[in-house]
């Protein structure tokens, strides 16, 4: 009794914790879409079916794919006419426009 008792709350807290996992992946996500459609206006010139954008100054991010340090690199220090966004994003709205990103363009 003793063991079936310690056995449920082990899979509570193993449920508990997959939640909160979870709803805090979700956020960052959310975040991350947030500043790819309006502080950081990735999509006036990148295509990425998950934003609904279809601007063509800079690549397809559905074909590139291109992953989450590759995304933060190119955010922070700019590429070609992309602006580096370093000082106008905080490192947290960079973090979460890459992770999203990184996710997005595999769909
Ligand atoms: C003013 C237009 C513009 C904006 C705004 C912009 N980009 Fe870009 N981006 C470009 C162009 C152009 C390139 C290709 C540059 C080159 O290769 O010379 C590029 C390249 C990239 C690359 C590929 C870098 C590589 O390693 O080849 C990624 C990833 C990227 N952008 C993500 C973003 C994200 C995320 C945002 C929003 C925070 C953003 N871009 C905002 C124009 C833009």
């Amino acid at each position: 009794m003793k063991r079936l008792f310690l056995n449920f709350f082990k899979v509570l807290f193993f449920l508990i914790f997959i939640k909160t996992a979870h709803s805090n992946a979700d956020e960052i996500y959310n975040l991350g879409k947030k500043v790819f459609l309006e502080a950081g206006n990735c999509a006036a010139c990148h295509m990425l079916a998950d934003a609904e954008s279809n601007a063509m100054v800079g690549p397809n991010l559905n074909e590139i794919r291109p992953d989450i340090q590759r995304i933060i690199m190119t955010v922070r220090n700019g590429i070609g006419v992309m602006p580096a966004m370093e000082g106008v994003l905080t490192d947290q709205e960079i973090e979460a426009v890459a992770h999203y990103v990184s996710i997005a363009a595999e769909q």
